[in-house]
């Protein structure tokens, strides 16, 4: 059965990255989406190390709402703690449409990929995959480990879409702002929205 209202899990791990996690969450909340909301403790750490104290967790709606404008406010969030594996979002029950994990660290990734369920972002995303729900993860990376690529294959393979922390450049891009928009549009997409955070690509590059 799908959600009535638009529902989605959003999990921030501690990989680098935390401008497109608020940019994604901010932009869920703009298509009206409610939103089941884990961070792990060194995700809330990234979100204060790259985006500063006012964007801790605690208070992330005014920070949402003063960058991106009131039209966050068309959604709303419940944060979950990531150590609460009795939270909804851990059973398969909870009428989700589907789960990002933006940014998602190796360490996470590999707990997906070996179904281990060690907290509630891999037990949520344990059940996407179980329930055959979209599940994106964005892995941030670089130089990658071959154990870490195999992770990817195993998540691709069950079913997950891999979509790394990759901006194009394509659209000409000027600010930061621009590469996370890009990034938040690769995940609506990927969740089944028709996105407008990036202009389609026109067959050239428009200057
Ligand atoms: C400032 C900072 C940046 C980090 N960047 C990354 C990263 O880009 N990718 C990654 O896999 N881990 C990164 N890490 C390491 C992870 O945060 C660490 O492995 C952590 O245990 C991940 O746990 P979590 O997945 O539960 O958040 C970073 C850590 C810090 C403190």
């Amino acid at each position: 059965m799908r959600a009535r209202v638009p529902r989605y899990v959003v999990a921030i791990t501690g990989a680098s990255g935390a401008v497109y996690a608020v940019r994604t969450v901010a932009a869920l909340l703009e298509q009206g989406c409610e939103l089941d909301l884990v961070v792990s403790d060194y995700g809330r750490r990234l979100l204060r190390d790259e985006l500063g104290d006012e964007a801790a967790v605690e208070r992330l709606m005014p920070y949402l709402e003063e960058k991106y404008g009131a039209g966050v406010r068309r959604g709303g969030f419940d944060l979950h703690s990531n150590r609460d594996m009795g939270a909804t979002i851990a059973s398969g029950s909870r009428l989700t449409r589907g789960m990002v994990i933006v940014p998602c660290s190796m360490k996470s990734l590999a707990g997906v990929a070996n179904g281990l369920s060690r907290n509630l972002v891999e037990r949520a995303a344990d059940v996407m995959l179980k329930e055959r729900k979209p599940l994106v993860i964005v892995p941030r990376e670089t130089p990658m480990s071959l154990p870490q690529l195999r992770n990817m294959v195993s998540c691709a393979e069950a079913g997950a879409v891999v979509l790394p922390a990759m901006p194009a450049f394509y659209q000409l891009p000027k600010t930061l702002d621009d590469l996370a928009d890009f990034l938040a549009g690769k995940i609506l997409s990927a969740l089944g929205f028709d996105q407008t955070l990036y202009p389609d690509w026109t067959g050239r590059v428009e200057r």
